[in-house]
């Protein structure tokens, strides 16, 4: 079925896989309407190569990018697809298109490989675009190779928790330092370009959240093992977001009361998913569990107050919030540094004063 023309170089004989400009494609689906559809969307523009999931049969080639439209709720569907994966170069895009996208399904693509997950059918400019702007591993810089590592392990902490398995807390250990280094050597600016530039959702948000708690801890002179305890608490501090449907937390308006209640469970859900994981720190489960409570005692889940709430966790929280308005979403255009402090500096008496006021260099300047 695969003798689909493939060209070979004039000079060299080999198989020519980009074909002049056009990018070739393998498709991976498990129905002929599915391949039609997503053929009639990226042909000419890129050349798709395309197989069915039971066909065995089909020689492979090295395609620049996969596409994997396969439906992933029946084990043995899923088993099938393991095997066939298996044959092609995992260093390769691999896009996977879920025609319901939950956690669980979210997880176990990135179990097969994922290194982008999109919704079927499939928004043209959406594929098109993961597939031209993302082609090459964008990895050029420190700041770029350091949010792909963090990126990679949240994917992987956020799978374990969804199925009921123990985050890697050992990963932290070994990225967060690579994050450090690459925010000290590329500045903070770097991190966040390249953060809101390739990864999104919840990733970039956890993401922006680490790179600016640890440049908070670097701005103030800290030393490097409590700059250690900000990224630690960052990474890990919405896990509880493993638990929250995926239609609330990707709403593109805004919640209602009922799912405002739902979102506001995630951090008793990051606590319950670490407290019985025996190298997690209980300062990093008080601010896992904490980090949405403020000053004056309207924050959640426990309305603490005042000097309950740790000086480490005050920080976590004013990087929570400055991340969560400068995130980089596809309905919304992202706000300016300079407005997002604007907004830190208006929750006064939610935020420690003296806190925001040293977080200014870091939102603006560095
Ligand atoms: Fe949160
Ligand atoms: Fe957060």
């Amino acid at each position: 079925m695969l003798e689909q023309n493939v060209e070979h170089c004039k000079k060299c004989k080999r198989p020519n896989l980009g074909i002049g400009n056009v990018m070739l494609v393998h498709l991976l689906a498990d129905s002929v309407t599915v391949v039609g559809s997503i053929r009639s969307i990226l042909e000419p523009q890129f050349k798709v190569h395309w197989s069915l999931l039971h066909d065995n049969s089909a020689d492979m080639m090295r395609p620049h990018a996969m596409i994997v439209a396969v439906e992933l709720h029946n084990v043995e569907k899923i088993e099938t697809l393991r095997e066939r994966l298996a044959s092609f170069d995992r260093s390769k895009k691999r896009i996977f298109l879920l025609p319901t996208k939950t956690h669980r399904s979210i997880a176990q693509a990135y179990a097969l490989g994922a290194t982008g997950i999109l919704s079927f059918p499939a928004d043209k400019q959406d594929l098109t675009g993961e597939l031209i702007d993302r082609s090459q591993p964008p990895a050029s810089s420190p700041s770029q190779a350091s949010a792909f590592a963090g990126a990679a392990l949240l994917k992987s902490m956020f799978s374990a928790a969804t199925s009921g398995q123990a985050p890697d807390v050992k990963g932290v250990e070994s990225t967060g330092p690579q994050i450090v280094d690459s925010i000290a050597a590329d500045g903070l600016s770097s991190w966040l370009d390249a953060v809101r530039n390739y990864h999104r959702g919840t990733y970039q948000h956890c993401l922006l959240v680490t790179g600016l708690a640890t440049d908070f801890g670097l701005s103030l002179g800290m030393n490097s093992s409590d700059v250690d305890r900000l990224y630690r608490v960052a990474m890990f501090h919405d896990i509880g977001k493993s638990r929250i449907p995926l239609k609330i937390l990707d709403k593109p308006s805004r919640l209602d009361s009922r799912e405002r209640q739902i979102i506001e469970t995630h951090p008793t859900a990051g606590f319950d998913i670490l407290s019985s994981n025996l190298h997690i720190s209980a300062e990093t489960l008080d601010a896992v569990q904490h980090h949405h409570e403020y000053l004056d005692g309207s924050g959640y889940p426990h309305g603490l107050m005042g000097r309950s709430i740790p000086d480490i966790v005050r920080m976590l929280t004013i990087a929570d919030v400055f991340a969560a308005l400068i995130e980089r979403r596809p309905y919304k255009e992202t706000m300016s540094r300079e407005c997002a402090y604007e907004i830190v500096c208006s929750m006064a008496g939610k935020l420690e004063l003296s806190l925001v006021k040293a977080f200014k260099a870091v939102a603006l300047h560095r």
